[in-house]
């Protein structure tokens, strides 16, 4: 086996998805969902730290995500904020460094302020990369990253796949190994688009809020038995293993 490819993801991504419906079919509203699913986040962030994964990266809230109902946008953005105000400390005690990435002028000067506050906060931390993706969108990543280019591109030459992607979010940190989405659709929904080129991707019914770190572990282990081959054959993946 080659030994540059992990058998263990350094980088998970998240679509956390079904709090919505996870709220319906209890006869309750949608907010009651995205509560239910701000706790979930622990549980994700719990295990990242238990199996010492070295990023985690977590869809919060989508640049299409602003187009939902008015009231819903704003309880989202009250829990995004309350969330700001109390687990930020208990995540530096345990080394966690946060990072957030997407538009953040989308986002009242109350949020933006917290955000700077936490990465600042929290800079200097190692056991884990938690990224918060808000106002989100890989379509938004790769002309953000396009135009900060350009400042420095000269001629075409000098647009090339290394030099675009290190402009790209998350440039600092290897690219998602396995992406999780919960809730039962099969899509990407404009995450990390330019990221997950080479991604496993891996789908569950469970709706977001009723997440177990033992269904965490079982696409860990579905991820383990997968062979990534990244346009190369079989042969030349396994070859390396004597
Ligand atoms: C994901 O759950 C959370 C956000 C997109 C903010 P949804 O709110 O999309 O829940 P469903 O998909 O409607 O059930
Ligand atoms: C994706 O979920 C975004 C987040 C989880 C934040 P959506 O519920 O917005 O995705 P679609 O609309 O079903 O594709
Ligand atoms: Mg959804």
């Amino acid at each position: 086996m080659r030994s540059d490819i992990p058998r263990y993801p350094q980088h998970i991504a998240v679509i956390m998805d079904g709090n919505g419906r996870w709220a319906e079919q209890r006869g309750s509203i949608r907010s009651i969902g995205h509560r239910a699913g701000a706790k979930a986040v622990q549980i994700a962030i719990e295990f990242c730290l238990e199996q010492r994964i070295g990023s985690l990266t977590l869809f919060a809230f989508s640049s299409e995500n602003w187009n939902r109902p008015q009231e819903e946008v704003s309880t989202l953005m009250k829990l995004f904020l309350r969330m700001l105000d109390t687990e930020i400390e208990e995540l530096h005690r345990r080394g966690v460094r946060i990072r957030f990435i997407g538009q953040r002028s989308d986002f009242a000067a109350e949020i933006r302020e917290k955000m700077i506050w936490a990465e600042s906060l929290t800079v200097a931390n190692t056991t884990l990369n938690l990224n918060i993706a808000g106002s989100y969108g890989g379509r938004w990543d790769i002309v953000n990253a396009c135009r900060a280019l350009l400042l420095s591109a000269r001629n075409p030459e000098d647009i090339t796949e290394e030099s675009l992607g290190r402009h790209m979010a998350l440039a600092d940190q290897p690219d998602p190994d396995l992406l999780i989405r919960t809730g039962g659709d099969c899509r990407i929904s404009n995450f990390l688009l330019w990221q997950m080129a080479y991604t496993e991707f891996w789908f569950t019914p469970t709706l977001w809020p009723d997440i177990t770190r033992q269904e965490l572990s079982q696409a860990l282990a579905d991820f383990s038995g997968r062979e990534r081959r990244f346009g190369l054959t079989s042969e030349q993946i396994l070859g390396e293993q004597a």
